[in-house]
């Protein structure tokens, strides 16, 4: 993190809300059930193992950078273990997407960023009738992930090799609708927003779209802002690590709330 980053962070966690700020019933429980909560799932263990694994792994690869880099990976050739520890979603933040998953279980679900896939399996595995399409662009990351996915025998994710910005707007067209929908890739403001309009169009009531990295950069938060502004969005959550926003008609009056991850 540099300096300013840090300077959020600590706005960010002397701002935030925790349970006992929250009223709706909605809220509340999606705070204790998923933030709150530390009751692990089988699952979990499995993937623990897999992502210490990973993190061991030596095995070397070159990357096609399609998307705004890597803050801390900067060269084409990276070894496993150093994606596995700074270029996915972490432990706490993978276990979140698992329990939002299990508790709303969406049934198309989109991951644009693939990378070595450990958090597409949290995904899958997290809702196994639900299917889980995910993209990535680099095609040794890709590769990387279908045998990964092979080795788990996850029968519910449909990876696609290719760049978001041809891949995204065919998936959306061959899918009825789209129920939870995770931006982890090319974090800048352009490239966000247009995937986060494109996605609009299959959107319903109950949808949810995460964005990961929304403090990346001034680019990122300006786009996070955007799309909280959003007409469509009824509620939208600001977990630091991620931007969720929700479609709920139930919820009368547009509300943006910051929580304590
Ligand atoms: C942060 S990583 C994804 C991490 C993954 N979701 C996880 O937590 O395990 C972002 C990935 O998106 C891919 N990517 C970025 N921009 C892209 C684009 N425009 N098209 C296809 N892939 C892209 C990168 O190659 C990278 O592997």
């Amino acid at each position: 993190m540099n300096v300013k980053t840090i300077l959020t962070y600590i706005n960010y966690r002397l701002t935030s809300y925790t349970e006992h700020d929250l009223h709706s019933p909605f809220l509340y429980n999606f705070y204790m059930e998923l933030i709150r909560n530390e009751h692990p799932f089988g699952d979990f263990e499995i993937l623990n193992t897999l992502r210490k694994q990973l993190q061991k792994d030596t095995t070397s690869i070159t990357v096609t950078d399609f998307g705004a880099g890597s803050k801390k990976l900067n060269s084409d050739k990276r070894v496993i273990s150093q994606i596995a520890r700074h270029g996915i979603a972490q432990k706490k933040q993978a276990e979140f997407l698992y329990r939002l998953i299990n508790k709303y279980t969406p049934n198309t679900i989109i991951e644009l960023g693939t990378s070595i896939g450990l958090t597409s399996l949290y995904l899958s595995k997290a809702a196994t009738k639900s299917t889980v399409y995910t993209i990535e662009g680099c095609p040794n990351l890709y590769r990387y992930a279908q045998s990964l996915f092979k080795e788990h025998q996850s029968k519910n994710i449909q990876a696609i090799h290719g760049n978001f910005n041809t891949e995204l707007p065919k998936l959306l067209t061959h899918i009825k609708s789209l129920d939870l929908l995770y931006v982890d890739g090319n974090h800048a403001y352009e490239p966000t927003m247009n995937y986060f309009k494109m996605a609009l169009q299959k959107k319903h009531v109950n949808s949810i779209f995460i964005f990961d990295d929304i403090y990346w950069s001034d680019d990122m938060q300006k786009a996070w802002k955007e799309i909280f502004e959003h007409k469509d969005v009824t509620l939208s959550l600001d977990l630091f690590y991620f931007g969720i926003v929700f479609f709920r008609t139930e919820q009368k009056n547009k509300e943006h709330f910051v929580l304590k991850f």
